[in-house]
């Protein structure tokens, strides 16, 4: 007798992404995300239109994700849910409507730290790391350095004490009036650009912690006093002004990460959230791991920036757990593991 597969659907609607993901079995089988351009404009997310994208991406994306996957409701086992950290708005509609198909179902809610979700993204493919292992987590909203022993059993050894890495990249391509987000133009104009030709100041935090907002700082005034001097500096130097911001950011990251991997003893190196997409970064993890002898794991990008799969993968393991949540789940805008 074959037992049912475990099939689980995943929801993601923590920031600017609704994501809608099914996992079969452990295996990945759709992952739909719907991004909100409609925050360009403004040069960062707006919760309150993001909470209202939400609500009109939700039925849509979870439609399509059973679509694609050939899953009928019906054949759910699970929702796994992001419950936080995130925008509070933008986390309650997901909740609320995992919370009611749960309820239409008769099945159990599977609650998800989102920030675990980034992490367990590095079991969708094949090879994942072993257990312990070092993540660094750089996104928008978030840069930790955790120590991974098990499954749910983690460790933040490092954090930001305030602006996250993402947020680094973003307010500097702001500055040099570059798209939003900002990460993906600095790493393309950076590409033709000389690292050392600004030499940014290394902040200074001690242990694993980091912080990004004197870097921000002292890079606004750098720019405001070359422009007083020459209008054009931006225009003319923008390829070094990026390479530039780029390394300071990414040598900065790297160093508290050795530090804590020399510290731990551990070589298993893991790397996630949206700014893992970065050239610099992965060219310089690269690089570091060959000296220190890392095994490195980056997912694929589509697991990278803010997803449902990530969700449903976790959700899959707290399933296999028996770690159901009750039905009066509250998302938290604010939470650790
Ligand atoms: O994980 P994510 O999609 O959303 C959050 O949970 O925050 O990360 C978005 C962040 C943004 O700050 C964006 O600028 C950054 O990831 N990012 C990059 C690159 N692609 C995205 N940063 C640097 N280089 C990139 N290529
Ligand atoms: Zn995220």
């Amino acid at each position: 007798m074959t037992s049912e597969p475990i099939i689980i659907l995943g929801i993601e609607s923590s920031c600017d992404d609704t994501g809608a993901s099914i996992c079969k079995d452990g295996k990945i089988i759709s992952n739909i995300v719907a991004s909100q351009s409609i925050h360009k404009k403004y040069g960062g997310v707006v919760p309150e239109l993001a909470s209202r994208a939400h609500q009109q991406k939700i039925i849509p994306v979870v439609k399509e994700a059973l679509e694609i996957a050939g899953v009928e409701l019906t054949n759910l086992q699970a929702i796994a849910v992001t419950k936080g950290p995130g925008l509070l708005g933008a986390l309650m509609v997901g909740t609320s409507f995992a919370k009611s198909l749960s309820m239409a179902l008769n099945i159990p809610i599977l609650e998800v730290n989102h920030l675990q979700g980034h992490i367990l993204s590095h079991f969708i493919d094949e090879p994942h790391p072993s257990f312990p292992f070092l993540c660094l987590l750089v996104s928008g909203g978030h840069t930790l350095i955790v120590e991974v022993k098990g499954y749910f059993d983690m460790e933040i050894l490092g954090r930001t004490t305030d602006d996250a890495a993402g947020e680094a990249f973003d307010k500097a391509a702001k500055i040099l009036g570059l798209g939003y987000p900002g990460g993906i133009w600095i790493d393309r104009h950076a590409q033709a650009g000389n690292p050392l030709a600004f030499p940014f100041p290394e902040p200074k935090v001690p242990g694993f912690d980091y912080s990004f907002s004197g870097l921000k700082t002292s890079f606004l005034y750098f720019i405001e006093n070359q422009m007083k001097a020459n209008p054009d500096f931006i225009q003319e130097n923008l390829p070094d002004i990026s390479a530039s911001i780029q390394y300071r950011i990414v040598h900065y990251l790297l160093k508290s990460l050795r530090l804590a991997a020399r510290e731990k003893g551990i070589r298993e190196i893991a790397l996630a959230g949206g700014v893992a997409a970065n050239s610099g970064l992965r060219k310089a993890l690269n690089e570091m791991a060959n000296k220190e002898n890392w095994k490195v794991y980056i997912p694929d990008f589509q697991y990278c920036t803010d997803n449902a799969a990530m969700i449903a993968m976790a959700g899959h393991f707290k399933y296999l757990m028996g770690d159901f949540s009750d039905q009066e789940l509250v998302p938290m805008a604010r939470m650790n593991f």
